[in-house]
């Protein structure tokens, strides 16, 4: 009986021991994993000592987020290391400049995921940014303020993201897009770019539910469904912009008879004539193309 419990209190005694000692070296670990010349370096925890030599890169650093809440309002000893919390232990290298440990962008996305993790950021490691080594700095510039918007490295979202996406840039500035332009709706409206399940980074788990959160009433259920809206509002929109009518891929009578060839009405001018210069054809009638609640609205003219 005592010998049971001589064992378990060794037990316990071991497991707190442990989890103390990854506490404690928890921290140095990490930088050592980094940079093992690293070892042995210990936290300066004086943001003071960097000015002297830093006058420059202080100066502008004290404009952002990081620079107020490390200093002002710290969370825990990491944030109040404040310059070290993402360049590491530096006392080896304020006995000598010349000890420098520089780290890749892949480095520096892993130095802020000690702070930034779960919530939106949930998926970085699968996503299509992370996996084509587009890592955090190449979005946010942490040593300078540039932009009213979380630190982003341009000043706007779309300047951002245009300077590797310009296809998508040139598509929200034709004849009709989503307001991308004008800053009413922006490419992180629909995208996480910090990954995401779903195909394309897209907010919600397919691209219907996220265009849904903002034109509810598309949603349905409707008396009568007309199926390919329910599969799928990319077959007939380009929600990046589109030189027809309603960002429609094709204009809309070539759309519609697409899929809708067989006779009838279909096939005359007459009806399927383009009546603007983007095409209005088919809708002029066909008018609750998205479904209908209307009793009689099988065939979506009412
Ligand atoms: C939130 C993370 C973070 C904090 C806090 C931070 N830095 Fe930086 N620092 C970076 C990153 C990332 C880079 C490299 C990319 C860049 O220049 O933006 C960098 C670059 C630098 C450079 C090198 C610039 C060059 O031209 O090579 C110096 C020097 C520097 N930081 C000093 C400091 C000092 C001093 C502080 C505190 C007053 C500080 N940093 C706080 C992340 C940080
Ligand atoms: C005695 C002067 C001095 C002090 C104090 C000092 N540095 Fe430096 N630091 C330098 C010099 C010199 C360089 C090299 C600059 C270059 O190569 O352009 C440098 C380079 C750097 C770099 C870029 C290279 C690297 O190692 O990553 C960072 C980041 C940096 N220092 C951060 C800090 C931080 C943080 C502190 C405070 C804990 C600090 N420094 C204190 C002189 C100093
Ligand atoms: C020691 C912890 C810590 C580290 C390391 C850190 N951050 Fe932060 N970051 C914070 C805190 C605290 C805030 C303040 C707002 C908050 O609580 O989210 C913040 C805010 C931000 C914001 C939001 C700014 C805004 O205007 O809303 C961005 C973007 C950001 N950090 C990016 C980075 C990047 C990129 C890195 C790595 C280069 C990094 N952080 C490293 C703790 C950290
Ligand atoms: C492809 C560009 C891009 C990359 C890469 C990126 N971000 Fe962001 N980040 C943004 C944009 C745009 C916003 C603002 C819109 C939003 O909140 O989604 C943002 C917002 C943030 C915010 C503040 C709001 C929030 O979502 O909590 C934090 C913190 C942040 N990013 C940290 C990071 C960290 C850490 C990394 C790397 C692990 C990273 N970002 C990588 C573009 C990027
Ligand atoms: C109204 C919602 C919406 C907005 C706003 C939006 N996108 Fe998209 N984007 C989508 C959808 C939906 C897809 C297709 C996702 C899938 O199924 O792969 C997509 C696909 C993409 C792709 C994948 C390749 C391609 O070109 O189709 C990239 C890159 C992209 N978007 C970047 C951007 C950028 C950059 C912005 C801002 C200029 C932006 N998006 C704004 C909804 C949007
Ligand atoms: C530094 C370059 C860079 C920046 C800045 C950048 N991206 Fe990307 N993005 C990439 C790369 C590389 C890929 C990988 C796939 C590819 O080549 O299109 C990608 C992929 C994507 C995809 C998924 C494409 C797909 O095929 O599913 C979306 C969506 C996207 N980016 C949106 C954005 C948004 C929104 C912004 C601005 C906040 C942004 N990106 C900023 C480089 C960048
Ligand atoms: C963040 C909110 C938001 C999301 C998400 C969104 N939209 Fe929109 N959409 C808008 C706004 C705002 C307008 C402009 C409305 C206006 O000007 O009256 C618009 C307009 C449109 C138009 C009409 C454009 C025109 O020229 O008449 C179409 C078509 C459209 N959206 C399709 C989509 C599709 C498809 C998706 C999903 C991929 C989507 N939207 C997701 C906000 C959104
Ligand atoms: C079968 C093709 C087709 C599909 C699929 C489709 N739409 Fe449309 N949509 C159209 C046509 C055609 C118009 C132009 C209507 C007009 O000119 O009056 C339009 C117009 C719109 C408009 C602007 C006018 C309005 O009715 O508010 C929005 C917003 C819109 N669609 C959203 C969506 C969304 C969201 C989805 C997916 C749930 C979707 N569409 C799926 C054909 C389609
Ligand atoms: C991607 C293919 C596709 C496109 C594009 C498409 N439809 Fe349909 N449509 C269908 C399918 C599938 C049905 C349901 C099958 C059925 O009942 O015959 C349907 C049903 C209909 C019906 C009701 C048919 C009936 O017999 O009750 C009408 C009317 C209609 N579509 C009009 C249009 C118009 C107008 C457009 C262009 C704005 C259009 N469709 C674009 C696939 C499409
Ligand atoms: C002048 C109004 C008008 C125009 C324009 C029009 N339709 Fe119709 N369409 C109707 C009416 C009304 C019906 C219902 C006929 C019925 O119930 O017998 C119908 C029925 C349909 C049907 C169901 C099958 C059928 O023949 O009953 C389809 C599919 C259809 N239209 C597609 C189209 C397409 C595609 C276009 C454009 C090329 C188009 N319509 C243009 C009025 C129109």
């Amino acid at each position: 009986m005592k010998i049971k419990l001589l064992f378990y209190n060794l037990v316990f005694i071991l497991a707190i021991a442990f989890l103390v000692s990854q506490s404690n070296s928890q921290n140095e670990n990490f930088w050592v994993k980094l940079n093992p010349a690293f070892s042995g370096a210990t936290f300066v925890m004086d943001k003071e000592t960097c000015v002297t030599c830093h006058d420059g890169d202080s100066e502008s650093y004290s404009h952002t987020i990081h620079s107020r809440v490390f200093e002002k309002n710290p969370g825990n000893t990491l944030e109040a290391s404040n310059c070290e919390s993402c360049h590491g232990p530096r006392s080896y290298h304020i006995e000598d400049p010349d000890n420098k440990f520089s780290f890749t962008e892949e480095q520096y996305s892993l130095i802020c995921q000690q702070c930034h993790q779960g919530g939106d950021m949930m998926s970085w490691k699968g996503s299509l940014h992370n996996n084509s080594e587009v890592g955090c700095i190449s979005c946010h510039s942490v040593m300078e303020k540039k932009s009213d918007k979380a630190l982003l490295s341009k000043e706007s979202e779309l300047d951002l993201c245009a300077t590797c996406h310009s296809d998508v840039k040139a598509k929200a500035m034709r004849m009709s897009s989503h307001p991308i332009m004008e800053g009413k709706v922006n490419c992180s409206s629909c995208h996480n770019v910090h990954g995401s399940s779903a195909p394309g980074m897209l907010v919600k788990a397919t691209t219907n539910e996220t265009c849904y959160s903002c034109h509810q009433e598309k949603r349905g259920p409707f008396i009568w469904e007309h199926s390919p809206v329910r599969e799928d509002c990319l077959t007939c929109h380009d929600p990046h912009g589109s030189n027809n009518k309603a960002m429609l891929v094709t204009q809309n009578a070539s759309l519609c008879i697409s899929c809708h060839q067989y006779g009838g009405h279909i096939n005359e001018y007459r009806y399927n004539r383009v009546s603007t210069p983007y095409g209005d054809g088919c809708v002029n009638c066909h008018t609750t193309i998205h479904g209908s609640n209307h009793p009689s609205g099988v065939k979506f003219t009412r």
